[in-house]
């Protein structure tokens, strides 16, 4: 997987995680909330308790974030992490989505703080993780 990140923009996804981490808990159920309602369909794979889906979500987004500068060390996390999905019924369609809410999330998350240059290194960011994750999961069937 290469990385074609420039150091600014890496540097924006830091920071602007750095910034909703402490409201993280409201951060992460937002997020679910925003994606059960714009793909419903995918609510029966989750547990009905998503209090510690919430900050496994964020815990795993910290890492992929702070990785960004070692991503050789990120690769088997997201790809063990993208195989274990299969078995929830997780389709490739679904990062789509879920890349869509994402951005969404931080938007109201960072409000002014949410430039094109940070929502740029984000859609970057989320396109590295999901395309890692993707191409082990889904490769066979491409
Ligand atoms: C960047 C992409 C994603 C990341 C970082 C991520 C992260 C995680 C993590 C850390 C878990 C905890 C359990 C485990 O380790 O397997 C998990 C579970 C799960 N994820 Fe994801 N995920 C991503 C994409 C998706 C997508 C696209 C879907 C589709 C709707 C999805 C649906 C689920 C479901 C259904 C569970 C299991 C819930 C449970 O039974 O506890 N995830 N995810």
């Amino acid at each position: 997987m290469v990385n074609t990140m420039t150091p600014e923009q890496i540097e924006l996804v830091q920071n602007s995680f750095a910034k909703v981490r402490p409201a993280a808990k409201d951060v992460s159920s937002l997020f679910y909330k925003r994606l059960f309602h714009v793909a419903p369909q995918v609510r029966p794979m989750f547990p009905e308790n998503m209090d510690e889906q919430g900050k496994k979500l964020m815990a795993v987004l910290g890492t992929a974030v702070q990785s960004l500068t070692n991503l050789p060390a990120l690769v088997p996390v997201l790809e063990k992490l993208a195989i274990g999905h299969l078995e929830y019924g997780v389709e490739e369609a679904h990062y789509d989505v879920v890349g869509e809410v994402l951005l969404w999330t931080l938007e109201q998350g960072l409000g002014d703080d949410f430039t094109p240059e940070v929502r740029d290194a984000w859609i970057e960011t989320y396109t590295i993780v999901a395309q890692t994750m993707c191409g082990a999961a889904y490769a066979k069937a491409a």
